[in-house]
């Protein structure tokens, strides 16, 4: 019988199948199945001689030297943070963002900052034509000549030049665009992706030249094609923001050579991406003074805390069934609290309508800031203001206790340097903070090990 050659391939998540299926069961997304040529697998058996293989001596972890100095600066501090201390020459990193989120801006605004140095960068598009990509430069700034544009999107070519030129870096924009004449399926395919991408790894680890690619993103807000794609790469920075905010955090959510914790926040300017060195001021500017309802908590994103505003309105329904409504948090957690304050506390809450909000578009999971939402909604619920100049910070479980949190020093050096004059947290982290004696400009540490105590503040 002849051998399949053909295979189908959901367009959401890679999944393979043999044949076509109207959902996939992988991501459970209906009609994304399509068919493409099989991708004949490479590596033929026996291409490496005998002679070759007896060469081959594994090595001892002693003999292999590593130096931090090989890693190349963006010129970009809130970029190299992310990326664990700058880029690593013979690296791929994928980054990926919603459209006009600013993927390409940061991109050219790395390359402009290589090129001064007098190192040889390949910008690479695909999406645009040289004149776009000039407009955009010339609202960046000035260029250095070793800076080299080409809009291409045939692979072979690009694997002809970048050999030939041997770049120090080079940008991929975006990979969705990419094809190789070997595969038969359109660009932006699963098959065409994961191909690219493969290729770009061979010259990335080959070369060492370290590559960037753009990556479009799902509706589901994952990069698109197959989610090898992200094992394949050694980095995978993710571009999000507010579409109504002007600014944007970028974020690893792998990374083989650094935390993956790790965030830089940016402003979007007419002169490109700003670097927001101090992001806690920037999501506190605006921020109502003596308003009921309104908490500063301290979320830590990576080793970078940041405070933010906790908004709560509670108010009494006027239908049968309560609204609960929470954004940049998660809703259920928002549940999960009010019912802690409703046991432990008594409050009565059943017939009131519960929104929180995080000031700033911010999105943060970290437990850490329960403490904040249960403080909000508590003087939202009272219509009691909590001091302006207060912090709060802590994880609340279900019998009522405040739970300790990471580094807890960490957040009470930030909320000291931005002026706050009172911090609570769990009683368990008052030591930890104490330590050596530190009182961090006369700040007040109000330890608290219940809700009941912290809620008793307000
Ligand atoms: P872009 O980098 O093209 O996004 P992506 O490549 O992720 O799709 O970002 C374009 C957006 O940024 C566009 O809406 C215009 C805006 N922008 C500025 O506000 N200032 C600037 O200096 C530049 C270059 C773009
Ligand atoms: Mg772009």
């Amino acid at each position: 019988m002849a051998k399949r050659d053909t295979i189908f391939y959901c367009q959401n998540c890679g999944h393979e199948s043999a044949k076509w299926m109207g959902q996939c069961p992988g991501c459970k997304e209906w009609n994304t199945f399509i068919e493409e040529k099989s991708i004949a697998s490479k590596t033929s058996k026996g291409s490496t001689g005998q002679s070759r293989q007896q060469d081959i001596v594994p090595a001892a972890l002693s003999e292999v030297t590593v130096s931090d100095s090989e890693r190349i600066s963006a010129g970009i501090t809130e970029l190299d943070r992310v990326l664990g201390g700058g880029i690593v020459p013979g690296s791929l990193i994928l980054v990926g963002g919603d459209p006009g989120i600013g993927k390409s801006t940061l991109l050219l605004q790395v390359c402009r900052n290589l090129a001064v140095s007098q190192r040889e960068i390949l910008y690479i598009s695909g999406e645009e034509s040289l004149q776009q990509i000039k407009i955009r430069a010339n609202r960046i700034g000035k260029f250095s000549d070793t800076l080299k544009l080409l809009c291409e999107t045939n692979l072979a070519t690009i694997e002809t030049i970048i050999r030939k030129r041997m770049p120090q870096a080079v940008i991929i924009d975006s990979i969705q665009t990419m094809y190789s004449e070997e595969i038969s399926s359109a660009p932006g395919s699963v098959s065409q992706v994961r191909e690219s991408t493969a290729l770009l790894l061979q010259l990335a680890k080959g070369l060492g030249i370290a590559i960037f690619i753009v990556g479009h993103v799902t509706k589901e807000g994952t990069v698109a094609g197959p989610r090898v794609l992200e094992h394949m790469v050694d980095t995978v920075l993710y571009f999000e923001g507010d579409r109504h905010a002007a600014y944007r955090i970028l974020r690893a959510v792998k990374n083989r050579f650094g935390s993956t914790n790790e965030i830089g926040v940016f402003e979007m300017r007419s002169a490109g991406l700003a670097e927001v060195p101090n992001p806690s001021e920037y999501m506190l500017s605006g921020k109502p003074e003596g308003a009921s309802g309104s908490v500063v908590a301290c979320s830590l994103e990576g080793t970078r805390p940041i405070l933010i505003e906790i908004q709560a309105l509670v108010y009494q329904s006027n239908f049968g069934i309560p609204r609960r409504q929470a954004t940049g948090t998660d809703t259920n957690r928002l549940n999960l609290l009010m019912a802690v304050l409703e046991k432990r506390l008594g409050m009565q809450m059943a017939a009131s309508d519960a929104y929180v909000n995080l000031a700033g578009g911010m999105k943060i999971a970290e437990p850490a800031i329960d403490l904040g939402i249960v403080m909000a909604i508590a003087s939202s619920f009272k219509n009691r203001v909590v001091d302006d100049k207060m912090i709060v910070f802590g994880e609340v479980g279900l019998s009522g206790e405040v739970r300790s949190v990471s580094l807890p020093a960490l957040r009470v050096q930030e909320a000291a340097k931005l002026g706050f004059t009172a911090c609570v947290l769990p009683q368990v982290c008052i030591a930890a903070c104490t330590e050596g004696g530190k009182d961090w400009n006369g700040m007040k540490l109000i330890g608290v090990r219940t809700v009941r105590d912290a809620v008793d503040l307000i």
